[in-house]
C-alpha cells in the first residue's frame, strides 16, 4: 500500500464548466454541418405496413432520408451484456420490425435542425399492430423467464445461495415477509444523447458523450463492417452518464451512414422525449423479502425473490439477491430472480441500477424486523455485521459498515429519537420521523493501461482509460500525478474519453476511480524510477529539471494494470473493446463498499407533504483520493435517492404502451427547494487489498439505502409501512 495523502484541490475543470466553455461531443457549430432527426414508431409491437416520405421529401432543404429500405446493411452490433458493443440487441431500421413504442423507423437529415425536426414529423407510417405487453402486473405467464439459454454472463442468473433458508425461515423465532416494489425510471443527464459524424479519407470520427468510447468504436465497426481502427471516438466530457450513455446508442450509426452518404458531418441531437422511448432504463421490479430472526434479533435467514422487466429482445441481468446477501451476515440466503419479457426497449444500468432498489427492500424489511423486536434499528444493523462475504464465504477485503453507523448516529443525534411512530412533532403540528438504511455495492476494477508523459518545458500528460462524467476524475488525476510529481494540478492533462490514447474500456459499476487512480500511480511510479536513472537528485528536482539537466526533451513511461487474479488476456479483452471488468470476487477476498444513511423527514399534517430537510451520510469507499469531489458525489447520490423515493417514477398505462410523461416537466426529479443540508463523511481507511491506492467503489453505493431511510423515516413520523416507490402523497392520506 502506498504511504501518502492527498490534498484537497478545486476541480481541475471547474472554472471552465463555469464559464461555458467545455466542449461536449454534439457543441459543434460548424457551418458545413448537416442535423439529423428521427421518426420514430407510434406503435408498441409490429410491423411497418407503408412508409410515406413524399411529404418530407418536399420541404426544401431536406438532404437525405433513410429508411429500412436503405439501412438493411447494418450490422446489429450486440447487446453488451451479450458479448455486443450496444444498449440492447435489436437493431431499429434494418426491417419492418416494430419492437417498441418510439423506435426509430426514418432518418430526415437537413440543412438545419428546424427542418429536419419538421420534415422528421412529416412522415408517416400504417401499421400492423400486435398485442403488447408494458406492465408487470399485465404480463402473461409466457413472458416469465428464470432461466437463460443465451451467452449471458450466468452467474449473474442463478440463485443466490447459503445454508438452507427454507428451514430456517420457518423455524425462526419472528419473521417478516414482505413485498415491495419499484417503477421504471429514466436517468435524464442534462446532456441529451448525441452524435457528430465526419469521415475524412475513409476515417470515421465521432463526436459523442459515452462512458464507453472503446465499446461504441468496436460496436460502430461491426455495424458498418469496417475495421475498428478506422474509427475515432472523442469524448472529452460527458454531461452525465449514469449508466445511460454505457454502450452503443442508436442515433450514432445512422449519424455515421448520413455523413459518408452526403459527405459532410452529420449532426444528430435526440430529443428528451426520444431518449425516454429509446435508451437505457431502470427497469420496474417486484420484490418479496422473507426475514427469520431469533429473538436478540440475530438474522437466521433471507429469502429474496425479485422480478424485474426486461425486453423482448435481450435478456437484461439483474443483480438483487447478489446486492441483499451483501448486507449482514446471515447464514442461511436465497435469492432467486426471474425476469419478465415486455415490449419495450432494453433496460439497463441507471445509477446503483438494482443495489438501489434491492437495498429498499431488503432494508425496509430490516426497519419493520426491528419494530417487531423492538430492537434499534441502528443496533440491529450491528447485531448483524459480518467480516465475511456470507455466499462465497471468503473474507472481505474491508467493510466498515459498523463505523459508518456509529459515526453517523453520533453527526445525526439518533440517541435523541424517540422510537415510537409518530411522537416527534414540530411547532408548526407537523410530524418529525427519524430513519436509517445501509447500502452496498460491488468494489469492481476494470484493466487499464496507463501511458504517462512529462516534457522539459512542463507539461505532464497521463492517458488512461476512463471517462469524465462529472464525477470529478480529471481532478482526481491530476491530483494524484501532481502531489507525487510534485508539479501543479494543473498543468497535469488527463487525456481520456478518446479512442486516441490508451484503451477506453467502458466506465461505469463504480470502479473508474480504483481503475484509472492506480493505474496513473503505477504510471507514476515508472516515472520516477526512469527520472531516477537520469538524475539521483530528482527527490528536489521538478521533472522538467531533470529533463533540462540531462538534455531530454520528454520522457514517456507505460503501465498496464490488471485486476487481481485476471489473466493477461484480459488485455485482449480490453483492446476489443469488450468488458472486462473484475470483481466483486477476487481469488483471495470479495471487496464492497459500504454507506450508511441517516434521514429526517417532515411530514405536514394537512397536506401529508413530505420533506427531507436533513441527512447525514457516511460511506466506506476506501481512501478517499479526491475529497471535494467524492463529497460531491455522496451529495447527488442523496438527492437522487431523495427523487427516486420520493419523484421519480416513468409512467406507463398498459392500454398505450411506451412512457407517458416522457419530459423533465411531467418525469419529476428533485430541484435544490425538494433539499434540506446533506452532511457527508469517510470512514477513509483505504483497503488494503483491493489496489495499491486502497481506493473502493463510491458513486453508486452512495445512493443505495437512502430509499430506505426515507421509508422508515416516514413510518416513523406516521405509522404508515410504505412498500410501494415512489411514495405520494395519496398513500399518505
Ligand atoms: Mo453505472 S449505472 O454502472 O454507469
Amino acid at each position: 500500500m502506498l504511504d501518502f495523502n492527498l490534498p484537497e484541490i478545486p476541480r481541475v475543470d471547474a472554472i471552465d464548466k463555469v464559464r461555458g466553455l467545455t466542449a461536449y461531443g454534439a457543441d459543434d457549430a460548424r457551418a458545413d454541418l448537416a442535423h439529423a432527426a428521427l421518426t420514430t414508431a407510434t406503435i408498441n409491437r409490429g410491423s411497418i405496413r407503408k412508409l410515406d416520405t413524399s411529404v418530407a421529401r418536399a420541404i426544401p432543404g431536406v438532404l437525405l432520408i433513410l429508411t429500412h429500405d436503405d439501412l438493411r446493411h447494418i450490422e446489429p452490433a450486440g447487446f453488451i451484456m451479450g458479448g455486443g458493443f450496444a444498449f440492447q440487441k435489436f437493431q431499429p431500421m434494418r426491417s419492418v420490425d416494430i419492437a417498441y413504442f418510439g423506435q426509430p423507423i426514418a432518418l430526415v437529415v437537413a440543412t438545419s435542425y428546424e427542418i429536419a425536426m419538421e420534415a422528421a414529423s412529416k412522415i408517416s407510417a400504417t401499421y400492423h399492430a400486435e398485442d403488447f405487453s408494458v406492465l408487470l402486473d399485465a404480463a402473461l405467464e409466457k413472458d416469465y423467464i428464470d432461466q437463460v439459454d443465451t451467452p449471458l454472463p450466468q452467474p449473474m442468473f442463478s440463485d443466490v445461495q447459503a445454508g438452507d433458508a427454507d428451514a430456517a425461515y420457518a423455524s425462526a423465532p419472528e419473521r417478516v415477509d414482505a413485498t415491495y416494489t419499484s417503477p421504471a425510471q429514466h436517468q435524464n443527464p442534462m446532456e441529451l444523447i448525441a452524435t457528430v459524424a465526419e469521415w475524412h479519407d475513409g476515417r470515421l470520427i465521432v463526436h459523442e458523450g459515452t462512458q464507453n468510447a472503446g465499446g461504441l468504436r468496436a460496436g460502430l465497426a461491426k455495424q458498418l463492417h469496417i475495421k475498428p481502427d478506422q474509427i475515432d471516438i472523442i469524448s472529452p466530457f460527458v454531461g452525465g452518464g449514469f449508466g445511460q450513455k454505457n454502450s452503443l446508442q442508436m442515433q450514432t450509426v445512422f449519424a455515421a451512414i448520413a455523413a459518408r452518404e452526403l459527405k459532410r458531418p452529420v449532426k444528430i441531437v435526440v430529443p428528451r422525449t426520444q431518449i425516454f422511448q429509446d435508451a437505457a432504463f431502470r427497469p420496474a421490479s417486484r420484490q418479496r423479502i422473507r426475514l427469520g430472526a431469533d429473538r436478540s434479533g440475530k438474522m437466521l435467514a433471507a429469502i429474496h425473490d425479485a422480478e424485474a422487466q426486461t425486453s423482448r429482445h435481450d435478456f437484461f441481468p439483474s443483480q438483487y439477491a447478489a446486492t441483499t446477501s451483501q448486507l449482514y451476515g446471515i447464514e442461511n440466503f436465497r435469492g432467486h430472480e426471474v425476469l419478465v419479457r415486455m415490449d419495450t426497449q432494453t433496460p439497463g444500468y441507471m445509477r446503483a441500477p438494482h443495489e438501489h432498489v434491492a437495498c429498499f427492500a431488503m432494508e425496509s424489511a430490516v426497519d419493520e424486523l426491528a419494530y417487531r423486536l423492538d430492537i434499534d434499528p441502528v443496533e440491529l444493523r450491528l447485531i448483524n455485521d459480518t467480516t465475511i462475504d456470507p455466499i462465497s464465504k471468503l473474507p472481505l477485503s474491508s467493510r466498515h459498515v459498523a463505523e459508518c453507523l456509529r459515526r453517523g448516529a453520533d453527526l445525526f443525534g439518533w440517541p435523541k429519537r424517540n422510537k415510537v411512530p409518530g411522537s416527534m412533532k414540530r411547532g408548526d403540528g407537523s410530524l418529525v420521523g427519524w430513519g436509517v438504511a445501509i447500502g452496498v455495492y460491488p468494489g469492481l476494477t476494470a484493466p487499464a493501461v496507463a501511458r504517462l508523459r512529462v516534457t522539459r518545458s512542463g507539461d505532464v500528460s497521463i492517458s488512461v482509460g476512463v471517462h469524465e462524467m462529472g464525477q470529478g476524475v480529471r481532478t482526481a488525476l491530476a491530483s494524484i500525478v501532481a502531489s507525487r510529481l510534485k508539479v501543479p494540478a494543473q498543468s497535469v492533462i488527463a487525456e481520456i474519453d478518446d479512442t486516441r490514447g490508451a484503451p477506453q474500456h467502458l466506465t461505469a459499476g463504480s470502479w473508474g476511480t480504483a481503475t484509472a487512480i492506480p493505474a496513473a500511480s503505477a504510471a507514476v511510479d515508472a516515472m520516477v524510477a526512469e527520472l531516477k536513472k537520469l538524475s539521483p537528485d530528482f527527490d528536489t528536482q521538478t521533472p522538467a529539471q531533470v529533463l533540462a539537466a540531462s538534455g531530454r526533451d520528454d520522457l514517456a513511461v507505460e503501465i498496464r494494470q490488471k485486476g487481481p487474479g485476471q489473466p493477461d488476456a484480459i488485455f485482449d479483452q480490453l483492446e476489443s473493446g469488450g468488458i472486462a471488468a473484475a470483481g466483486p470476487l477476487y481469488p483471495k477476498f470479495a471487496t464492497y463498499s459500504y454507506v450508511a444513511h441517516f434521514v429526517e423527514v417532515y411530514v405536514e399534517t394537512t397536506t401529508r407533504r413530505v420533506r427531507v430537510p436533513r441527512v447525514v451520510s457516511v460511506a466506506d469507499c476506501g481512501r478517499v483520493v479526491s475529497p471535494r469531489t467524492a463529497r460531491s458525489q455522496v451529495q447527488g447520490a442523496v438527492v437522487w435517492g431523495i427523487g427516486a423515493a420520493l419523484r421519480e417514477v416513468s409512467e406507463v398505462d398498459a392500454r398505450f404502451g411506451g412512457f407517458l410523461n416522457s419530459n423533465i416537466a411531467d418525469y419529476v426529479i428533485c430541484v435544490n427547494a425538494d433539499i434540506g443540508t446533506i452532511d457527508v463523511d469517510f470512514v477513509n481507511i483505504p483497503d488494503p487489498e483491493a489496489n495499491s491506492v486502497g481506493v473502493k467503489s463510491l458513486g453508486e453505493v452512495a445512493m443505495t439505502g437512502v430509499a430506505p431511510a426515507i421509508t422508515s423515516a416516514i413510518y416513523h413520523a406516521t405509522g404508515r409501512r410504505l412498500r410501494d416507490l415512489p411514495v405520494r402523497i395519496e398513500s399518505l392520506l
